[in-house]
């Protein structure tokens, strides 16, 4: 199995990039962040500080996440129910962020992430997949782009979702998140050594796509 490990800060565009090249090399797209969004979703509904360890640990063995496909696109089901459409809010990144900082959530995940690739050709996007989940993957790549843009950007998917914030506060989130990610003492946010970095801050949607797939042809095509 051919296994893509795209890693990056939030707001690089990991996730509408790796879907499209997905869909362009048929390999199967999976969304590590949606896995932690559930379990910060769960935190949520249950009233849970998501920064109480203790608390988050206990709940954990009370919730079964899933993934699914419909039509290719990827669904998250959070004890049998489908949240995939519940996931995004600012409410729910930044305790995705906090959750993602303790290790037992981190292991909670982590065979669920294995298996999918173990059985599908993947694309994969998080924080920690070439540095950790799959270290072997046979392509690596570190994407990011810089903050004030990254910022831009989310602002304006937010908006289109009909999601209503202001500038200031989204490029506080995304800093914030980059802090978290990038400082946690488990699996933090790092480029790989062996991962190709590829920064699209000056790159519209299309470059970006034929950027990581000149990567992948690359890695790939000389097997
Ligand atoms: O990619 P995203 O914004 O949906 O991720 C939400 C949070 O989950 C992010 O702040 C960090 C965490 N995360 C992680 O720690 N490891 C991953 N592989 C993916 C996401």
């Amino acid at each position: 199995m051919y296994a893509v490990a795209i890693d990056g800060p939030a707001g690089a565009g990991k996730s509408t990039i790796s879907r499209a090249v997905a869909q362009k090399i048929g390999f199967l797209y999976v969304d590590t962040g949606a896995l932690y969004r559930a379990v910060a979703y769960d935190m949520l509904e249950n009233r849970i500080d998501p920064s109480d360890i203790h608390a988050v640990c206990e709940r954990l063995a009370h919730i079964t996440v899933r993934l699914g496909y419909e039509n290719g696109d990827q669904q998250i089901y959070l004890n049998g129910k489908n949240i995939t459409e519940k996931i995004r809010t600012p409410q729910i990144s930044a305790a995705a962020s906090t959750v993602s900082s303790i290790g037992e959530v981190r292991q909670f995940l982590f065979s669920l992430q294995q298996d999918i690739a173990r059985e599908n050709h993947i694309i994969m996007d998080g924080r920690d997949i070439g540095t950790v989940v799959l270290p072997n993957a046979q392509v690596k790549i570190y994407l990011t782009a810089d903050v004030e843009e990254r910022a831009r950007r989310r602002f304006v998917e937010l908006q289109q979702k009909g999601i209503h914030t202001d500038f200031e506060e989204v490029l506080a989130d995304v800093k914030r998140r980059d802090e978290n990610d990038m400082n946690r003492s488990i699996a933090p946010l790092r480029q790989a050594p062996d991962a190709v970095l590829v920064n699209t801050s000056h790159l519209n949607f299309d470059q970006s796509v034929r950027a990581v797939l000149a990567v992948i042809e690359e890695r790939i095509g000389r097997e």
